[in-house]
């Protein structure tokens, strides 16, 4: 019966991901649950895609399950099925081993292995025709990250019908990175089937460009590439892909309000209350990540604790820790050394009843993260790189108080927008310790000043403008 209604219920918009919105959960009594997918790519599309009514195409987050299509609140959702051997080799392996490091400056060392490259060329292949038998006559499609980098060429030959566009959600390395990938070409082949490709950041679209000219013998533009404007232009055929800069947000207004409410407001004072009071706390929130720094920021509060330059009666850190890629080694071993510092700084600083650090290795709902936002006086956001990084717009979004502060890597795509945040360079620890100092001791009226100036940047760059800017340069219909 799935074949029979995709025939009759082609979509004219659809989004291809990796995940869908939703994850199928296996509860230990064996009943199944829906739950929010994890990351920032699920939080800024579900809910812009949910004002659209399309359809989208991506894998139900557990291996082996055969999925029927449905629909959840007007959005059809088309499982595409991942073996355990497809998760091991193409998403552990290629996508969040190979790829993930690369792009991310080599923070980790990427690996290279041949059979995970096999398993990815054939899983896009299983997205590619999964999106080609949903897509009606003439559709939009909107491929999603670096995970399906080659969907946009194998779909076009299945279906030259298509407008094709593909966003990169993490951000594209320096080119001498680049050429470490032993299947350059072929990615950068894969790519270009799309006719628009999206970065974050000019930088990204800059260095792809080169890369099509180098690797593949095309003569791309030569002039800069602009945010949300003047995209680069690349002639492949008779067609014209264009390359260019969308940085990606949240739905602000959303959170705005959301943090309004009385509920967010009422549980805020109450996590204050079960912190035991502090003067400050400090806050962060992120996938348990190598890129997010967490380590960092860690050993950045224990040596200020240590140099009394903080007093642990005064000042509590929560982390809250989404679990991720669990089974990916890196992944293990962060977990480890965090848990590790989270360990002694409270061994070395805590009283009973008190810890210095909350450490939460756990995801919560929306409303819960909200309070938590409006409770923290601080904001810790230091990746190593990062494409944007929504959490720290987030923040900003539910200070409707103009409340606390935002300490901010340079290295996150989003530190180009926020530039009343104290940015910092995570690898100069005295930088961050100065930092966060800073924030702390800040005076309100500065910090109100502050907190104004990134208000009014979200609050106006919506994830529905990004969307909005990216499905016009497209030429897609949705956009109007
Ligand atoms: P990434 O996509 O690399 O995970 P982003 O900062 O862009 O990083 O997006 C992370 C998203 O996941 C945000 O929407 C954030 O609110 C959410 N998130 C992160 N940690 C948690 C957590 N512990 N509980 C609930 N949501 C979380
Ligand atoms: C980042 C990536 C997404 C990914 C998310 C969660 O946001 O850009 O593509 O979905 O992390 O990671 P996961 O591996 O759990 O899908």
């Amino acid at each position: 019966p799935a074949t029979a209604t995709k025939s009759e219920a082609r979509a004219e918009f659809v989004v291809v991901a990796n995940r869908l919105p939703v994850d199928l959960d296996r509860a230990e009594d064996g009943t199944r649950r829906w739950t929010q997918s994890p990351g920032g790519l699920v939080s800024a599309l579900e809910p812009f895609l949910r004002s659209r009514k399309g359809a989208w195409v991506g894998w139900p987050g557990v291996p082996d399950v055969e999925v029927d299509e449905f629909s959840d609140d007007g959005l059809v959702l088309h499982p595409v099925t991942l073996t355990s051997t497809d998760v091991r080799d193409y998403y552990e392996g290629f996508s969040n081993a190979t790829l993930w490091p690369l792009y991310h400056d080599v923070v980790a060392r990427p690996i290279f292995d041949r059979g995970w490259w096999e398993s990815y060329v054939r899983v896009n292949r299983r997205f590619a025709e999964a999106s080609a038998a949903v897509a009606g006559e003439g559709a939009t499609v909107w491929v999603q990250d670096y995970q399906l980098q080659l969907v946009p060429s194998m779909l076009r030959e299945l279906r030259p019908d298509l407008r094709i566009g593909f966003f990169l959600h993490i951000p594209f390395p320096p080119v001498e990175l680049f050429m470490q990938m032993p299947w350059r070409a072929e990615i950068v082949r894969g790519l270009i089937g799309a006719d628009l490709v999206g970065f974050h950041r000019p930088g990204g679209a800059q260095n792809f460009l080169w890369l099509a000219r180098q690797l593949i013998g095309l003569e791309p533009s030569r002039g800069s590439v602009g945010v949300r404007s003047r995209p680069g232009m690349v002639q492949v055929g008779d067609r014209t892909v264009r390359v260019g800069a969308f940085p990606i947000s949240i739905d602000a207004a959303g959170l705005d309000s959301l943090a309004r409410t009385k509920a967010v407001a009422d549980r805020a004072a109450q996590v204050r209350s079960d912190l035991g009071n502090p003067e400050t706390i400090l806050l962060g929130v992120d996938r348990l990540d190598y890129t997010k720094g967490i380590d960092l920021r860690l050993q950045a509060f224990h040596e200020l604790l240590q140099e009394g330059r903080v007093k642990p009666e005064n000042v509590t850190f929560v982390q809250l820790a989404t679990p991720s890629r669990e089974r990916v080694e890196h992944y293990q071993r962060m977990r480890g050394e965090i848990e590790q510092m989270v360990g002694r700084i409270n061994g070395e600083f805590a009283r009973v009843g008190h810890p210095v650090v909350h450490y939460l290795h756990q995801s919560v709902n929306r409303t819960e993260l909200a309070a938590f936002f409006s409770a923290a006086d601080v904001m810790v956001v230091t990746p190593l790189r990062d494409g944007m990084n929504l959490v720290c717009k987030e923040y900003v979004a539910c200070r409707h108080d103009l409340g606390g502060a935002l300490v901010l890597s340079e290295f996150a795509g989003a530190a180009a927008e926020l530039s009343s945040a104290f940015l910092v360079n995570p690898h100069d620890l005295d930088g961050v310790k100065n930092a966060l100092e800073q924030a702390i001791t800040l005076d309100p009226a500065e910090g109100r000043r502050r907190m104004r100036a990134l208000r009014r940047q979200v609050l106006t760059h919506d994830v529905d403008r990004w969307a909005r800017s990216f499905l016009e340069a497209l030429g897609s219909e949705t956009a109007a």
